[in-house]
């Protein structure tokens, strides 16, 4: 599937993944984040063969913060990156959008328990609902495959402030057909190992095939900086790790 898909140009493969995908992004999403809420983080931790604290500085580390910075993590799930970056930067206003109320109690009540405070939104991020020009920080992490990628980014490049920064991170469609082989039959173990140890309920063990087949339809680091610069990012930096698998991308307002 993923290979036909790299000469696709980027409106056409974002109408292509909205056809194979929108009945899975708008009616089963939200059951399954409801399900694996309780136990996400472990679950990542478990898949990432413990590396997902890694994944998640290595991140941080790429992003740029000042005292007084206003920050929003779109999608924010459990508030991983915004917590992150409030101890990175304490003294940051970080805001977190998200669809799934259950996601973002865990998420609130975490970031609470670390003595951070993070204003949160339940709603959908094809339409951000703040005002343009509004934020120093955009981070995205984790989350693209289940987006119409091009409204988002538009959104995000929207609500920056001019010379503000995105910041992605990402698993990404693998560079050789080679690696991708090798990867969704990692991901199709995983799925069905921790659906299996952390007794996931029928939305998330439903989902096995989605999850790989929205990577195979994905794109790849390079395609992303490409992407980005069409919508009209500069600066666009990218950062891959295992053979392009992972990527962190730097873009400017
Ligand atoms: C895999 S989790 C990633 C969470 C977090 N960013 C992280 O890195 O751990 C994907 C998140 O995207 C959210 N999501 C998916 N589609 C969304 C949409 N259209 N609008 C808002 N949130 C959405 C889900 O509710 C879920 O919390």
């Amino acid at each position: 599937m993923a290979s036909d898909m790299t000469v696709v140009p980027f409106s056409e493969r974002e109408n292509i993944r909205e056809d194979r995908f929108n009945q899975v992004w708008s009616e089963e999403l939200n059951e399954v984040f409801a399900d694996v809420a309780k136990y996400y983080d472990k679950a990542n931790n478990v898949a990432s063969l413990g590396l997902w604290g890694w994944f998640r500085s290595s991140f941080l580390s790429m992003i740029h913060l000042e005292s007084g910075h206003k920050a929003l993590d779109v999608c924010a799930g459990t508030n991983a990156v915004g917590i992150a970056m409030m101890k990175k930067q304490p003294d940051l206003t970080v805001c977190a959008i998200d669809r799934s109320s259950a996601m973002q109690k865990v998420g609130g009540k975490r970031a609470q328990q670390q003595g951070f405070e993070i204003q949160s939104t339940i709603g959908d991020v094809h339409k951000l609902p703040f005002p343009d020009e509004s934020f120093d920080v955009v981070t995205l992490q984790f989350a693209s495959r289940h987006l119409r990628v091009i409204e988002v980014f538009e959104e995000i490049r929207r609500v920056l402030k001019p010379g503000g920064h995105f910041y992605h991170s990402d698993m990404l469609r693998p560079r050789t057909r080679f690696m991708e082989v090798v990867h969704y039959a990692y991901l199709r173990f995983c799925l069905l190992f921790t659906s299996w140890i952390f007794n996931s309920g029928s939305a998330a063990r439903g989902c096995k095939k989605y999850f790989v087949n929205a990577l195979s339809a994905f794109y790849s680091a390079d395609e992303l900086s490409q992407l980005l610069s069409d919508l009209g990012f500069s600066d666009i930096s990218n950062k891959t790790h295992m053979g392009g698998l992972l990527g962190f991308h730097k873009a400017m307002k």
